[in-house]
């Protein structure tokens, strides 16, 4: 296929044909499109390609009422999912996972070390969280604080952390302009891990490019308990998000659900 780069576009090819080495375009294409997709994304739209994984119950919560989520797939899946990080230039999650489950969000056996992004409109993260136990850089996306109101906790942060500050949208982070932001810094892969807050905010704003759903045969209930995709959500079912070229594998007992959204 054609570079879709501008600065590139067709370069590549009349030098490989000048040097009589014989070309064929659009073989394969989508193949090499679903290989190239996050740069292909970026490189025409200046935005990062994103994935969002996440481990649901067949009633599709990701925690109970009381936040216990631990585990709600098996060793096999979480296995899988924690391999995947590495394929991404950054993993991100949402305040209230940081909060409440404390993770690592590290890759244990690679050498490549994924930045970690937490979305904290109100800088919430604590100082002492374990996102800053391993080396891989971490970012707060967060709003920029008024004059006179920096606080201790986050001149602290800042030290730890880079403070990524964002434009607002109703007193959260804009998720548009922090992806820009994140896009402008070379970001260009990121894989969402949860909660369903920050993804159910991400699917209303049409910023989700692809899902990778674990789904365990067990029923978790409760109108309370956070499920996989919240925020607005769709008003007609003939308005719901719809996955394209949809792959299914049976891990043991999960299933593994992966999809496109355009
Ligand atoms: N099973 C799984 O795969 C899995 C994965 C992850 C988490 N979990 C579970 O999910 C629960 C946490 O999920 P959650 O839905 O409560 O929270 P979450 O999605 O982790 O975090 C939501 C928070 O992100 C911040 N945020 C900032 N800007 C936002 C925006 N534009 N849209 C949405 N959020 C924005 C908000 O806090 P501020 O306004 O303070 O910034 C918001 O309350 C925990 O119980 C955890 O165990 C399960």
């Amino acid at each position: 296929m054609i570079d879709p780069n501008p600065l590139n576009n067709g370069k590549g090819i009349k030098i490989l044909k000048q040097h009589k080495v014989k070309v064929k375009v659009g073989f394969l294409e989508d193949e090499l499109r679903r290989i190239n997709q996050a740069f292909i994304k970026y490189i025409t739209t200046r935005m990062p390609f994103v994935t969002v994984k996440i481990a649901e119950s067949l009633d599709g919560r990701i925690a109970t009422r009381t936040g216990d989520s631990k585990w709600i797939t098996s060793d096999k899946s979480r296995g899988l999912a924690h391999r995947m990080r590495q394929e991404f230039d950054a993993i991100m999650v949402g305040v209230n996972t940081v909060l409440r489950d404390n993770p690592r969000l590290d890759t244990w056996f690679s050498k490549k070390h994924p930045v970690k992004v937490i979305v904290d409109s109100q800088l919430s993260t604590s100082q002492a969280a374990n996102i800053f136990s391993r080396k891989a850089k971490v970012i707060l996306a967060t709003l920029s604080a008024r004059p006179g109101q920096e606080t201790e906790n986050r001149k602290i942060l800042a030290q730890k952390a880079q403070i990524l500050e964002v434009k607002e949208r109703a007193g959260q982070v804009n998720l548009k302009d922090m992806m820009r932001k994140l896009a402008q810094m070379e970001i260009t892969n990121i894989l969402v891990e949860g909660g369903g807050t920050l993804i159910g905010s991400l699917f209303d704003e049409g910023l989700v490019d692809k899902i990778i759903f674990f789904i365990s045969p067990k029923i978790i209930g409760g109108k309370e308990a956070v499920s996989s995709v919240m925020g607005r959500g769709i008003s007609r079912i003939d308005k719901a998000i719809k996955i394209r070229d949809i792959k299914i594998k049976q891990l043991g007992e999960d299933f593994l659900i992966e999809g496109y959204i355009r």
